[in-house]
């Protein structure tokens, strides 16, 4: 049994060598303009010429050479600066219509040691052509010309993503999707060589929209994100018909909800300078230069009414394209406010301005010295009840909210905790005003005495000076 496997293996083995030297009559498919490399039959020792012929053994000389080094071409116009001998192998550049011929490479002109390539023309083709828009026909077909008497090759395609398409075929219809932009491959397979003819698909699209909210706070930047990917170029899209483009603003309800009345922040002007025209632009910014494709847009600090979707738009005749960004703002509230006095009630919030959803959650960080049984163990509540607040939790509260333990922002807030008046300290401050107004009671008093006996000085020098008049004069 054995025996006779190893008898059928070796004829099978030595019908293959037999086929690569003899006779070997190989298809080699080329795109216009591709560029390939025909390898002459393994040399033997005794062989001193390798010729090129074209289309049989015996018919014009295409290239040649020598044991010693020599070797000539074709002078034909037609071959100009296209052949090229790399040892025996002859490679044929840039390819067009009239190269695609038969050639016959032999060894010394042996019969026995001779390959003939058929140079056979593959066409790769999208009609329409790109670009196309999400929903339009997408349309590739991948023709050969193959010989006759030659079996004709396995044909398919790969997607942008490198996935064959099934079942096999030589065209591809579909509709657009963006998921189609990329080099789309059709893939040649036969004689167990895979030839690949690339081609490159256009879908004008935006950029995909971030799949979490944009979290801001009053502390954070906001950018909300929209762009138009750089492979694609305005003078593509106004081809295909853009009507408008523009930023609207759906706000946050406090339950929740998302209200149905859009607030218009943008649009652009689409003359022969695009520039955008604001509406109401809630002070978000946008970048003039439209070159970049950069449609974002920003404010350097989040804002509570911040809340809510924005949807970046482009209309064409047929199809609308949009990018929806969830923007979610996270702040602390502080009841009854952040100047407090010592033994007062403290309401702390922190969160979104409506329900968390259940894969959230916050984590309190407060002041040094504060220590609350709330934040020993578990999960932190979204609200921090205080019954009564001491100087210790006065400074900075931080506030951060997780989803699966990694942090997607964080806020803080500012208390600032004034001592109460205690008793003793009354007493202390009610003994020094009594002591401030006995003093100044005993300066009055220093004062008024001060003055009589001065006036009384005065009296006395008066009378020495001036005599008095007679009639004064009486004791
Ligand atoms: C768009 O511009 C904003 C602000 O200038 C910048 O933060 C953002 O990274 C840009 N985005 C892209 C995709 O270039
Ligand atoms: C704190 O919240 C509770 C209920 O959650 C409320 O009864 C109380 O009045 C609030 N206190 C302040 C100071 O806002």
């Amino acid at each position: 049994m054995t025996g006779m496997k190893i008898l059928i293996q070796s004829i099978l083995i030595l019908i293959a060598v037999l086929i690569s030297t003899t006779g070997a009559d190989e298809v080699v498919y080329a795109q216009v303009g591709d560029s390939v490399t025909l390898k002459a039959p393994p040399l033997n020792t005794q062989a001193k010429y390798v010729n090129w012929f074209l289309d049989k053994e015996g018919g014009s000389s295409l290239a040649w050479c020598n044991h010693l080094g020599g070797k000539g071409f074709i002078s034909d116009a037609s071959w100009k600066n296209k052949l090229e001998l790399s040892d025996t192998s002859l490679i044929i550049r840039d390819i067009q219509q009239e190269n695609f011929v038969t050639l016959v490479v032999t060894l010394d002109n042996q019969k026995t040691s001779s390959i003939t390539y058929r140079l056979s023309k593959l066409t790769v083709s999208m009609d329409p052509p790109s670009p196309l828009l999400p929903g339009d026909r997408l349309s590739l077909a991948c023709n050969t010309e193959t010989p006759q008497h030659h079996k004709k090759p396995q044909i398919y395609w790969l997607d942008p993503k490198g996935e064959p398409i099934r079942p096999d075929k030589e065209t591809v219809t579909k509709t657009a999707s963006t998921q189609d932009n990329g080099t789309w491959t059709c893939v040649i397979k036969h004689d167990k060589v895979d030839k690949k003819a690339p081609i490159s698909v256009t879908v004008v699209d935006l950029s995909p929209a971030p799949l979490q909210p944009q979290y801001t706070s009053k502390s954070t930047p906001l950018i909300i994100p929209c762009s138009i990917p750089s492979h694609i170029s305005w003078e593509q899209i106004k081809a295909k018909g853009i009507t408008e483009v523009h930023w609207h603003f759906f706000p946050k309800t406090s339950s929740g909800h998302i209200s149905d009345h859009p607030v218009k922040l943008y649009s652009l002007s689409l003359g022969e300078s695009l520039s955008w025209i604001p509406n109401q632009t809630r002070d978000l910014n946008i970048l003039q230069d439209l070159k970049t494709g950069n449609l974002s847009l920003t404010r350097k600090q989040g804002r509570e009414e911040d809340r809510g979707n924005y949807v970046c738009t482009m209309k064409f005749k047929n199809v609308n394209l949009n990018r929806t960004v969830e923007v979610e703002v996270l702040q602390i509230i502080s009841s009854p406010g952040t100047n407090l006095i010592s033994g007062q009630a403290l309401n702390l919030t922190c969160g979104l301005g409506h329900p968390l959803p259940s894969n959230l959650q916050v984590r309190w960080s407060p002041p040094g010295q504060t220590s609350l049984p709330s934040l020993k163990s578990g999960p932190h509540p979204a609200h921090l009840t205080i019954a009564k607040v001491s100087t210790e939790n006065g400074g900075t509260w931080a506030c951060a909210l997780l989803q699966d333990k990694k942090q997607l922002i964080s806020v803080t807030i500012k208390l600032k905790i004034e001592p109460k008046l205690s008793t003793s300290m009354l007493v202390i401050i009610c003994s020094a005003a009594v002591i401030v107004l006995l003093l100044l009671i005993l300066v009055l008093i220093l004062y008024r005495q001060r003055q009589r006996k001065m006036r009384h000085l005065r009296h006395q020098l008066c009378r020495c000076k001036n005599p008095k008049p007679k009639g004064f004069y009486r004791t």
